[in-house]
């Protein structure tokens, strides 16, 4: 595995060259030698008939749709953590109405500025994008009231980092809803030493157990999977960086996409 600079950075250049790219609608713009895309393979679900939906801030980037399972109350304060180009802050913010707000926080700054020129173009005044990690979030504790992220949590290296954050900026009985990439079982070292594959949400997947524990050691509870998606990764996919004799032919690396819920105890009196 890379250093975590390293890696932060290359995923950050991952990501701002889709913010950048013409064709946005692709999250394989920068893996395009052979045209192959991963993840709109079968990681996005389709939200397209969502209230608040925005095409415009569809990247096809998700692998699930975490705002169905979130319970927003009109009124709530979210948070989404790697909120991309806007896309389920705009739902979002259709749920959490006028006297909500939806905070979209990212770390690549031309996802940022994408971000905000779709807010402003679509006239969207209840949500605010905020450049900052995951594993330090830039807000003050017990101010969140759901917090969501879709397709992110993979990316960090230190995920339990990034989850005792997310509990210390929730509400006591604040929830969260996210989806997610895990791993079926470890991911084999030719997968996982390409830093291309971390950034397209596979090999910085955790494996299922593992990452469920991390959610519950971070303090929360009633974690639930609402929503589970097996998918295959294919060996052309592979084949693009690896050398041919490296590519296993009869092993196929099966991942899942989670939508996981869980909530931060409320305070008992
Ligand atoms: C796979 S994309 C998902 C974008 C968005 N959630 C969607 O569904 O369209 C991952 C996003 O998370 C951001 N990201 C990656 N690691 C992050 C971190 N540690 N903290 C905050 N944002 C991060 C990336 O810049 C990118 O915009």
């Amino acid at each position: 595995m890379k250093p975590k600079e390293e890696l932060g950075k290359e995923i950050r250049n991952y990501y701002s060259s889709i913010a950048l790219s013409e064709n946005r609608k692709s999250c394989c713009t920068p893996l395009s030698q052979t045209g192959t895309c991963f993840t709109n393979l079968d990681m996005s679900d389709d939200y397209s008939e969502k209230p608040g939906y925005e095409e415009l801030a569809d990247l096809g980037l998700g692998c699930g749709t975490p705002v169905d399972f979130a319970g927003i109350k009109p009124g709530n304060m979210v948070l989404d953590i790697g909120s991309g180009a806007g896309n389920d802050c705009f739902i979002a913010a259709r749920e959490s109405g006028a006297n909500g707000k939806v905070i979209g926080l990212d770390m690549t700054p031309e996802m940022i500025s994408l971000s905000k020129r779709n807010a402003g173009k679509l006239n969207i005044d209840n949500v605010e994008f905020l450049f900052g990690e995951a594993e330090s979030i830039p807000l003050t504790n017990n101010s969140i009231d759901v917090v969501i992220s879709n397709c992110v949590l993979n990316l960090v290296i230190d995920k339990a980092k990034a989850y005792s954050e997310i509990y210390r900026v929730l509400k006591p009985g604040g929830r969260i809803s996210i989806s997610d990439t895990v791993s079926v079982k470890t991911l084999p070292d030719e997968i996982k030493r390409i830093a291309a594959y971390h950034s397209a949400c596979i090999s910085g997947a955790a494996e299922e157990q593992e990452y469920l524990e991390i959610i519950l050691n971070a303090g929360f509870e009633n974690l639930e999977i609402r929503k589970r998606k097996v998918f295959e990764i294919p060996n052309e996919y592979l084949g693009q960086y690896l050398p041919e004799n490296e590519i296993s032919k009869d092993v196929t690396f099966k991942m899942y996409s989670l939508t996981i819920t869980a909530e931060k105890p409320a305070i008992k009196d």
